[in-house]
């Protein structure tokens, strides 16, 4: 081995202690923050639930314009005419992330209308809540469409410009789920779990190119309709987070430069456990927390 070579591997260890040191100091101590004053944020599903606090929470650390996408027209208007009313700048259009066309389509007219996006945030999602046997086809695939798939076509249309310029963001609201499945949403856990990989390979894929990161957001049960009626076993020990919570720790992600957020900050003992556990003691967690049968209850979007 030449010699350049063995000292970088001598230096390995040392330079991993480092980054361990330094990530745990900025976690402890406050750190500088990302000004947003120059950013214009694209939010899929921004119209309502975590989309719509994140919409008002970007509006209020600052960002210059907000866009919203979503496929319910309602409550696009509804959010877009209250987040002018505060003072900033809001559009929305109307684009379902499914349908690769229109994604590029209203990828141009943005661009067209209001300008570049230099923060995209992959919100929209949605779950069926029915077991593998009992899903119908059409939802199965609906799902790994809307959740997967949408981040491939908004990512291709918006990141090309991003790297061009050498300033962008693109932000994922995935889940917990994607780590820790759990019976009855297998459509949602599939879809989440590749839309985790596919930011893992994003975030790496990005390391070379100045000016361009990723955050990828992994919350637990949060208080909107999307899991309407799921029942958890302990709700005092494990009660669901709060939509303006979520959105106000992923803004801070964004502007912090933090590549992955677990919410809350407990949830990385679970993923931390279910790397040694046997299966076994995996299964009893399962049943004592109730997570084996909280979908039992399920009624979602109504
Ligand atoms: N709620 C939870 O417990 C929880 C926990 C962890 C992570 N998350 C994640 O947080 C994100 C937001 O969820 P939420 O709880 O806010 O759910 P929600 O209230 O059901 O909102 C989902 C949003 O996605 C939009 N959407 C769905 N399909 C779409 C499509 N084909 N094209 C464009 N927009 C679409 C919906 O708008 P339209 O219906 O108008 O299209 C809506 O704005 C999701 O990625 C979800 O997986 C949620």
């Amino acid at each position: 081995m030449e010699l350049r070579s063995a000292c970088r591997v001598l230096l390995f260890p040392l330079q991993m202690l480092y980054h361990i040191v330094s990530a745990t100091v900025s976690a402890l101590l406050p750190s500088r923050r990302k000004d947003l004053t120059k950013e214009v944020v694209l939010i899929t599903g921004g119209g309502r639930g975590i989309g719509r606090h994140l919409a008002k929470e970007f509006a209020k650390q600052g960002a210059k314009k907000i866009i919203l996408w979503g496929r319910t027209e309602k409550c696009l208007k509804e959010t877009a005419e209250e987040i002018t009313l505060s003072g900033t700048e809001c559009h929305y259009f109307l684009c379902d992330v499914a349908n690769r066309e229109e994604v590029y389509k209203q990828a141009k007219v943005v661009r067209e209308k209001v300008g570049d996006v230099s923060v995209l945030v992959n919100n929209a999602a949605v779950v069926h809540g029915k077991s593998l046997m009992d899903s119908d086809d059409d939802a199965l695939l609906k799902s790994q469409h809307i959740n997967t798939m949408g981040q491939f076509w908004t990512t291709k249309a918006f990141l090309p410009r991003m790297l061009e310029l050498q300033h962008g963001h693109v932000v994922c609201i995935n889940s917990i789920l994607s780590q820790s499945p759990i019976p009855g949403a297998i459509d949602y856990c599939t879809s989440k779990a590749s839309s985790l990989a596919f930011m893992e390979s994003l975030t790496l894929g990005l390391l070379d190119c100045p000016g361009v990161g990723c955050t990828t957001v992994l919350p637990f049960h949060t208080n909107t309709e999307m899991f309407q009626g799921m029942r958890v076993r302990f709700p005092q020990l494990f009660p669901p987070l709060r939509p303006e919570v979520v959105a106000e720790r992923t803004v801070d992600a964004v502007r912090a430069d933090k590549a992955f957020l677990y919410l809350p900050w407990t949830m990385h003992a679970l993923i931390f456990l279910k790397s040694f556990m046997p299966q076994v003691a995996l299964e009893e967690i399962h049943k004592f927390s109730g997570s084996y049968t909280c979908m039992n209850t399920f009624k979602g979007r109504t």
